[in-house]
């Protein structure tokens, strides 16, 4: 029996993570710690499959006590760590809560894990796994020619998000290598699929296409990102956590890398397939050219032939397939739209975002 604690599972990947990991693991039982914050939801959890071998718990990763608890308590031998606060954007605008969740959360849970794993005379679980889960801003921005970037390769963050990022790897590595902490890493490109809060290009770009609402393209939108469709990037994690070695980083990768521009005109001839009858058709004529992102990244990408030699993973998801999905979902979704819709965080913040680019209305 294996116990599990995921953290950050009431939000984006965090929850098709917990939802993979039921389906796929019949022995497991999940312990979910997530604070709920703008960007969790119990929404998220609807309709879990095997929802008997799952347990919510609202929480602060950087609540020690609690954490040592849940650890001591169900004898949790893995952590699964995602949570986090995740929108670049909001990390310029206010870096402070980046700083207390990536960085002073991950360390609250890494001396966690060390006391009650390493240095209590019980040794609750002397198999543990710490998997930290990380992104390919890590490593700052690439020239359109340079090779994607290897697990070797020096950190180089330009935002608040990617900078708190980084500094959570250290300190993970830092126990590994410290403490002998069990602890791997995985830094992912840019995710796609359900329940994406929509301040992320992909689903905001959907939600303003359905209002018939302008969809702003930062600067000349040749910026290029590698999209992943997140069931892709949750059987990678499920991978690495079977066959993964301790101390080792491990790049996932969508292989799929269009101009940003390019990427949302797909999005929209994929719904003007699905919607004939919107009065918003083509809804292409809706992008519109706002203020670029200070300091924004020109282009990422990870090389992930590592996990495809030694562990046998590969993204088999096109960009088409995915995105196909991910409209059907958020068609096929309305209340949990309508609900976010209504949610003053969500509003607030696209407003200011829109506004402070130089979007009118
Ligand atoms: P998300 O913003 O959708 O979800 C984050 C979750 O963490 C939310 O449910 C939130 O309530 C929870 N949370 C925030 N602060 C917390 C705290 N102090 N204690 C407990 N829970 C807290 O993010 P996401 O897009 O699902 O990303 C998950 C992880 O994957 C993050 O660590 C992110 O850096 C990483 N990642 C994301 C992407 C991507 O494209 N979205 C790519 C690579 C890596
Ligand atoms: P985003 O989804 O915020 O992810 P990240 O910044 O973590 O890569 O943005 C993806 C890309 O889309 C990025 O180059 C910024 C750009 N973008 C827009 O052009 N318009 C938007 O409204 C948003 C949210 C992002």
């Amino acid at each position: 029996m294996k116990n599990v604690l995921v953290t950050g599972g009431a939000g984006f990947i965090g929850s098709n993570f917990v939802r993979y990991l039921l389906e796929h693991d019949p022995d497991v039982m999940v312990f979910n710690l997530d604070l709920l914050t703008y960007a969790g939801s119990p929404a998220n959890l609807d309709e879990l499959p095997h929802a008997s071998r799952h347990t919510f718990i609202q929480g602060d990763i950087s609540d020690r006590p609690l954490v040592e608890d849940l650890l001591r308590r169900h004898a949790i031998d893995t952590v699964v760590h995602l949570a986090a606060e995740s929108h670049v954007d909001r990390s310029i605008h206010a870096p402070s809560l980046f700083v207390q969740t990536n960085i002073h959360g991950t360390f609250c849970l890494l001396e966690a894990a060390k006391r009650v794993w390493l240095e209590e005379g019980r040794r609750v679980a002397p198999e543990h796994r710490f998997h930290h889960v990380s992104t390919d801003e890590v490593y700052g921005s690439l020239t359109p020619d340079e090779p994607a970037c290897r697990e070797d390769r020096a950190y180089a963050p330009s935002s608040p998000y990617a900078a708190s990022k980084a500094a959570s790897d250290h300190l993970v590595r830092a126990y590994a290598r410290t403490y002998g902490l069990a602890a791997t890493i995985s830094n992912c490109t840019n995710n796609y699929g359900s329940r994406q809060f929509p301040e992320k290009l992909i689903p905001l770009m959907i939600l303003n296409a359905l209002a018939g609402r302008p969809l702003p393209v930062y600067g000349d939108g040749r910026q290029i990102r590698d999209w992943i469709y997140v069931t892709d990037h949750c059987e990678a994690l499920l991978r690495i956590l079977a066959q993964g070695k301790p101390g080792e980083t491990y790049h996932v990768a969508g292989e799929n890398q269009p101009p940003n521009i390019e990427l949302i005109s797909l999005l929209c001839s994929i719904l003007d397939e699905r919607l004939p009858d919107s009065p918003h058709r083509p809804h292409a004529h809706l992008m519109t050219t706002v203020a670029d992102r200070p300091g924004h990244d020109r282009r990422y990408a990870l090389d992930s032939s590592k996990l495809q030699r030694e562990l046998g993973w590969r993204a088999s998801t096109s960009l088409a397939e995915g995105l196909r999905a991910t409209v059907d979902w958020y068609l096929g979704h309305p209340a949990w739209l309508s609900a976010i819709r209504q949610q003053p965080s969500f509003g607030e913040w696209v407003h200011l975002n829109y506004e402070a680019r130089g979007g009118a209305g």
